[in-house]
């Protein structure tokens, strides 16, 4: 039998920098001069025990400086993108977060083209197409932003849109305002995170004031009935992360996942990894995880995958592509 991890799918919520997996950052570290706080990649992986999302965080970006070199983000996103592919993905929307380098003096090319590079051997390389998304880290300032804006403008053709991470109680969706207005006068889709830790009312900002297409996480929206019908009539998608949520204890454990319920409401959900080398499964496991803790049946699994290519930014030039990827998904067979 197949098993659900091959079923054809986008991903469309991912940090690359959340693949870095302890192997790659102690090689990483000895080729790079840095020295770790940990022993070795046992002692590493023991400290992945997260309290909320920013006992992670705080782990995240220490790890982070591993990362120096182009060749370094090239051999981080090719990494992913062989697994990813290993498990099903034909499609990856992936998020950076520049200024987690350029303030340690990595320059934004740098990661950029190191990730471009790896990106755009991908369809050849793994059979993956991609898409790159700049992220702002919320819990820094709006100034900030928009000066990672105006460094993002020669590496444009690189980058499809904008999101929203880090830290997110108390930033609220309000203080990115302009920046995002910036963002889409150049053209780049909009995303953000919200309703992780956050409450409902920052979603409703998130659409509201930043006008995004795509909500990340959106896991508290089911505490708002007004708010759960707007997203069904406008059809926003959803990108959950429940593994991400268990390890985060948004949720005490897998099996009370609002996924199904949030299904069953009509919302558009789809089912993403976040940051997988710290919480244990890529996205193929993360559907295992969920199909078992959740009862889901073929159906539920099938309307996953669908629900993936549908809210892919596949612009108009790629329909043909999505419509390809749509069918790969009817023509999958579980047995
Ligand atoms: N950065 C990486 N992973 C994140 C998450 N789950 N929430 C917010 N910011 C993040
Ligand atoms: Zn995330």
């Amino acid at each position: 039998m197949n098993l659900p991890e091959d079923l054809p799918k986008a991903e469309l919520h991912l940090h690359i920098e959340g693949t870095l997996e302890p192997e790659l950052a102690f090689a990483l570290a000895a080729r790079n001069g840095v020295h770790l706080p940990f022993a070795d990649t046992d002692e590493l992986r023991r400290a992945y025990r997260f309290e909320d999302l920013q006992s992670f965080l705080d782990l995240y970006y220490a790890l982070m400086a591993v990362l120096r070199t182009a060749d370094d983000f090239t051999e981080l996103a090719d990494a992913y993108l062989a697994r990813a592919a290993a498990q099903g993905v034909r499609h990856a929307e992936i998020f950076f977060d520049p200024q987690a380098h350029t303030s340690r003096g990595v320059p934004f090319g740098t990661v950029v083209e190191g990730l471009a590079r790896a990106l755009e051997g991908s369809e050849e390389r793994h059979g993956v197409t991609t898409r790159l998304i700049m992220c702002f880290l919320r819990d820094e300032s709006a100034e900030s932003a928009m000066a990672t804006l105006e460094e993002a403008k020669p590496y444009l053709r690189h980058i499809t849109g904008v999101g929203l991470d880090s830290a997110e109680v108390g930033h609220p969706p309000a203080k990115f305002r302009e920046v995002y207005e910036a963002a889409a006068a150049l053209g780049l889709r909009r995303v953000a995170h919200a309703g992780e830790e956050g409450p409902p009312s920052y979603i409703r900002d998130a659409l509201d004031l930043l006008g995004v297409e795509r909500i990340d996480h959106g896991l508290r929206a089911m505490e708002d009935p007004g708010l759960v019908e707007r997203l069904v009539r406008d059809r926003v998608p959803l990108t959950l992360c429940p593994l991400s949520n268990v390890r985060l204890r948004a949720v005490d454990v897998l099996e009370d996942h609002p996924l199904k319920a949030m299904m069953d409401a009509g919302l558009l959900v789809t089912v993403n990894s976040d940051d997988p080398a710290y919480f244990g499964g890529y996205v193929g496991e993360t559907f295992h995880a969920v199909r078992e803790a959740l009862a889901l049946t073929e159906e539920d699994l099938r309307r996953l995958a669908r629900n993936s290519f549908e809210a892919a930014f596949l612009d108009q030039e790629d329909e043909a592509l999505r419509a390809r990827y749509l069918a790969e998904v009817e023509a999958y067979t579980f047995d």
